[in-house]
C-alpha cells in the first residue's frame, strides 16, 4: 500500500461531502463561532470548496468539501493540496461511486516527476474504506504514473534502448516473453519502415515485442507509436514545436502501461504488445521526403513529409499484429498535430471500423473521467493519400483533415478486418491542474482498461 494512504483510522479527521444548494441551510445549524471563522474566510458555498471546520478549542474536526451531483475524478483532485498533510477519513456522505474517484485522484494528485530533483514534501494520508477496491485503485494510479515517468523522462535518458529497457523490467516482472529486433536486423526481420525512419540517429531503431498469457484466451494486440523523439526530421519542427517532443513515445507508453495493468489484473487475455521505438533525428542518411519506402506489408509508400513519421513506423507494426488476427487491436500514438487542433488538449480522439464498439468505449470514457471520443474514418478523404508514383503517400497534399487522413493510412495496413481501435492523444498537460502536473499524462488509459476488462468477460 502506498505511502498516502493509511490502515489505521485512529483519530483521523473525517472528511464530508456537501452538495452547493444546501450550504445555506447547512450553514445556519453551525455554531456562531464556526459561522464566524466561515464567513471570515469568505467562503462562498460553490462546489469545489474545500473548508476546515474547527472545534470550540480551535483544532481541526473535521473537512467540508463542497460538491456537486455531477462531480467528477478531477473535482476531488484538490482535496489532498488544500489539506497538506494529516490523516483523514471519507464519511458516509461519499457513496462507493465518490468514494473511488476521491481515492483514485488522491493518489494521482501525489505524483511528482522528481527524477532530478527531490524536493521534501508533506501529503496528507487517507484511511481505506471497505467498500473501495484499493488493489484496484492502486492498479490504475501505478499505470498513469508509469506514463507519466517514462513521457517525462527526457529524451537524453529516454532513447530506444532505454524504452526497450523498460519494456523488458515490465515483461520481467510479469514473466512475459519479450524480444527486440535492434538496427540493421529489422531488414532483414522486414520491418522497412520502422528501420528507415530511425536510422538516422546513432540510437539504433527496434521493435519490441512481447508476448503474455495463455493462447487460450482472446488474443489482444496492443501497438504504440514509440518515438523518442520526434525533431521532424529533414522536414525539421521549428523550435516551438519540437519543446515537447520528448512526449512522443506516449503511445509506447500508454500500451505498456496497458500491458502492465493487464498482467497484474490476471485478465484472461493472450496478450502481444508491438512497439517501434525510434528516434526521428536528422543526419547524412535521414530518410527524405519523397523517398518511396517498400513497407512490411509490400505497399509502397511515397514520404510526403519526414515529419509524418509515426504512421510509418505504426504501419508496420499494425501489419504484423493484424497478420495473427487477434480478437483485438489497439494503437495508441501522438500522431497529429491536428487531432488536437479538433479536440483541444484533454479529449483523446478514437478511430475505429466498428462503430458500435467505438460507441461503447467511449461511453465507459465518461462513466470513468478519462474521456475519449470518436472521429469517421471518412473513406472518401482516402483519394486524398493518392501517390503518383506510389501505392500511397503518406500525408496526401491536403491541409485538412489530417487526424482522419493519419488513421486511413494506419487502416490500409489492416487487412483482416479485426475490431480496431486508434486512439491519437496528446499524452501532455500543458499547464498544472488539480491533481495533474504539467508533462506527460495518461489519456484513455483507463477507459481502453475497462473496455478490455468487459471484453474478456463477454468473449
Ligand atoms: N508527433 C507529431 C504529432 C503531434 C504534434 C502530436 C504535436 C501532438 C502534438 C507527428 O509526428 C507530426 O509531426 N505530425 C504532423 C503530420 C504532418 C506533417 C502531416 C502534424 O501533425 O503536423
Ligand atoms: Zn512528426
Ligand atoms: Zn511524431
Amino acid at each position: 500500500m502506498h505511502s498516502y494512504f493509511s490502515k489505521a483510522s485512529d483519530g483521523s479527521i473525517p472528511i464530508t461531502r456537501l452538495l452547493a444548494p444546501e450550504y445555506k441551510k447547512w450553514l445556519e445549524g453551525q455554531s456562531d463561532f464556526v459561522r464566524n471563522w466561515l464567513s471570515s474566510l469568505h467562503v462562498k458555498g460553490v462546489s469545489g470548496e474545500v473548508l476546515a471546520i474547527p472545534s470550540p478549542s480551535g483544532a481541526m474536526e473535521k473537512i467540508v468539501i463542497i460538491d456537486n451531483i455531477s462531480s467528477g475524478l478531477w473535482d476531488y483532485a484538490s482535496l489532498p493540496s488544500s489539506l497538506k498533510s494529516g490523516v483523514f477519513h471519507l464519511d458516509d456522505s461519499f457513496n462507493i461511486h465518490q468514494a473511488n474517484l476521491v481515492f483514485l485522484s488522491w493518489g494521482l494528485s501525489a505524483y511528482r516527476f522528481d527524477r532530478y530533483s527531490k524536493k521534501d514534501r508533506t501529503f496528507p494520508k487517507l484511511c481505506v474504506r471497505q467498500d473501495v477496491d484499493l488493489i484496484e485503485v492502486e492498479r490504475q494510479i501505478a499505470a498513469t504514473n508509469l506514463v507519466r515517468d517514462l513521457i517525462n523522462t527526457p529524451a537524453n535518458h529516454m532513447g530506444p534502448v532505454e524504452l526497450a529497457e523498460s519494456a523488458t523490467a515490465i515483461a520481467h516482472k510479469y514473466k512475459a516473453d519479450i524480444s527486440i529486433i535492434v538496427d540493421k536486423d529489422l531488414i532483414p526481420a522486414n520491418y522497412p519502415a520502422v528501420y528507415t525512419v530511425g536510422m538516422a540517429s546513432d540510437r539504433a531503431p527496434r521493435l519490441i515485442d512481447m508476448r503474455w498469457g495463455s493462447e487460450k484466451h482472446p488474443k489482444i494486440t496492443l501497438v504504440g507509436k514509440g518515438v523518442c523523439f520526434d525533431s521532424g526530421g529533414l522536414d525539421i519542427k521549428p523550435a516551438a514545436g519540437m519543446l515537447t517532443m520528448k512526449k512522443d513515445m506516449g503511445g509506447a507508453a500508454h500500451v505498456l502501461a496497458l500491458a502492465q495493468m493487464i498482467m497484474d489484473a490476471d485478465l484472461p487475455v493472450r496478450l502481444r504488445v508491438l512497439v517501434p521505438a525510434v528516434e526521428n533525428s536528422i543526419s547524412g542518411v535521414a530518410y527524405r521526403p519523397m523517398d518511396v519506402i517498400k513497407m512490411r506489408s509490400g505497399k509502397t509508400v511515397e514520404v510526403g513529409n519526414t515529419d509524418a513519421e509515426g504512421r510509418l513506423v505504426l504501419a508496420d507494426a499494425l501489419h504484423e499484429a493484424d497478420g495473427e488476427k487477434p480478437s483485438l487491436i489497439i494503437d495508441v500514438a501522438t500522431l497529429t498535430g491536428a487531432a488536437r487542433v479538433a479536440m483541444g488538449t484533454e479529449v483523446g480522439v478514437l478511430f475505429s471500423n466498428n462503430n458500435e464498439q467505438a460507441q461503447q468505449l467511449v461511453r465507459m470514457s465518461h462513466e470513468i473521467h478519462d474521456p475519449l471520443w470518436q472521429m469517421p474514418l471518412w473513406e472518401p478523404y482516402k483519394s486524398g493519400l493518392k501517390s503518383k508514383v506510389a501505392d500511397l503517400s503518406s500525408t496526401g497534399s491536403s491541409a485538412y483533415g489530417g487526424a482522419i487522413t493519419a488513421a486511413l493510412f494506419l487502416s490500409e495496413f489492416l487487412e483482416n478486418k479485426t475490431l480496431w481501435f486508434h486512439l491519437d492523444v496528446m499524452a501532455w498537460n500543458t499547464n498544472d491542474k488539480p491533481g495533474r502536473q504539467e508533462g506527460g499524462e495518461a489519456m484513455g488509459l483507463r477507459a481502453l482498461y475497462a473496455f478490455i476488462n468487459n471484453f474478456v468477460k463477454t468473449a
